[in-house]
């Protein structure tokens, strides 16, 4: 089963449209430092992919991976469906972009869904272009389509609302919801999962997790058993949106545990067996320049950072 890194950054890119800090004046001046919103690619079976969520640069990346491309008939398109870690706007902005299909897949939990029909609004403004096809997603660690190799299954990380959610009712299991499968509702926690992909033909797996405001023993016990590991690597230090200049909060109250320091995610990860990678780097990490001596820190510790474009066999 093959997966392919669709982008590695945080919401904004690398560059920003309208940031000149050092990570984003860098990469005008340097294509090579250039980093696409946060994404996966994963094949289901021959000829049948989905997205590990939508982003705001889902037409580009669609063109840079040749595996969906579409064809041979003029509308036919390898892109079965996307798979959401969470509700945020880096993450989803990019269904819209998909409304040129008749029916799209939806992967997605309770609360997820929840926040896309009700607080964007998304059905009522898509339905009359595309149908939208929502599919549960829960800690059972289910085939995408009975012959399919891939499984998948959600780990929850956290109850973190995109900030457009936060006054929204919580989704009510006992209501009525045309849209919604009938399946038993996850709780808040799954507001922010990680996703367990697995290649049930060789048993190999990824955990997938470009959001994580907290590590929850479940998490740690996913990482455990995972040969790959892939997690938020929004800030290197727990100060970088403040001393940048651009946040008046910490990472970790913004909902992303830093990479550095004692509550970091670095040290954790090289504990790990799995080949553990960052994604979601937000335009202000120091990562973002090739040369920074952050990338020795991490090549010490055996932890990498993801590129775009990355091709994982599992
Ligand atoms: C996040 O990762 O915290 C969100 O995507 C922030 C945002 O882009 O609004
Ligand atoms: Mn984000
Ligand atoms: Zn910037």
């Amino acid at each position: 089963m093959r997966v392919r890194v669709l982008g590695t950054a945080a919401g904004g890119g690398v560059p920003q449209w309208n940031c000149a800090c050092p990570g984003c004046s860098g990469a005008r001046a340097h294509p090579g430092w250039r980093r696409r919103h946060a994404s996966l690619a994963v094949q289901a079976a021959e000829g049948r992919w989905y997205l590990v969520n939508a982003t705001p640069d889902l037409g580009e990346q669609v063109e840079d991976c040749p595996e969906l491309h579409p064809g041979p008939e003029p509308r036919r398109t390898p892109l079965a469906g996307v798979i959401l870690t969470d509700a945020e706007l880096d993450h989803t902005l990019g269904i819209a972009r998909l409304r040129e299909v008749d029916g799209i897949e939806i992967v997605a939990t309770a609360p997820v869904r929840h926040a896309l029909l009700t607080g964007l609004h998304l059905g009522e403004v898509l339905t009359p272009y595309a149908r939208l096809d929502w599919r549960p997603l829960d800690p059972g660690d289910r085939p995408l389509a009975e012959d399919s190799p891939l499984a998948v299954g959600a780990v929850p990380v956290s109850a973190k609302r995109p900030r457009y959610a936060a006054g929204l009712d919580a989704p009510d299991d006992d209501a009525p919801d045309e849209d919604a499968p009938d399946d038993d509702a996850p709780d808040e926690d799954a507001w922010v999962v990680a996703l367990r992909l697995t290649d049930r033909t060789s048993g190999r797996s990824l955990l997938y997790a470009p959001a994580l405001a907290a590590w929850p023993d479940a998490f740690q016990r996913a990482a455990e058993s995972a040969d790959h590991v892939i997690v938020d690597g929004t800030f290197w230090s727990d100060d970088e949106p403040l001393t940048s200049g651009f946040g008046s909060r910490t990472a970790t109250a913004m909902g992303h545990l830093p990479i550095d320091g004692p509550g970091g995610t670095a040290r954790r990860l090289a504990a790990l067996e799995a080949r553990t990678l960052y994604t979601h780097l937000n335009n202000t990490n120091p990562l973002n320049d090739p040369a920074a001596p952050q990338h020795t820190v991490l090549w010490e510790l055996g932890v990498e950072v993801a590129a775009d474009g990355m091709v994982i066999d599992l």
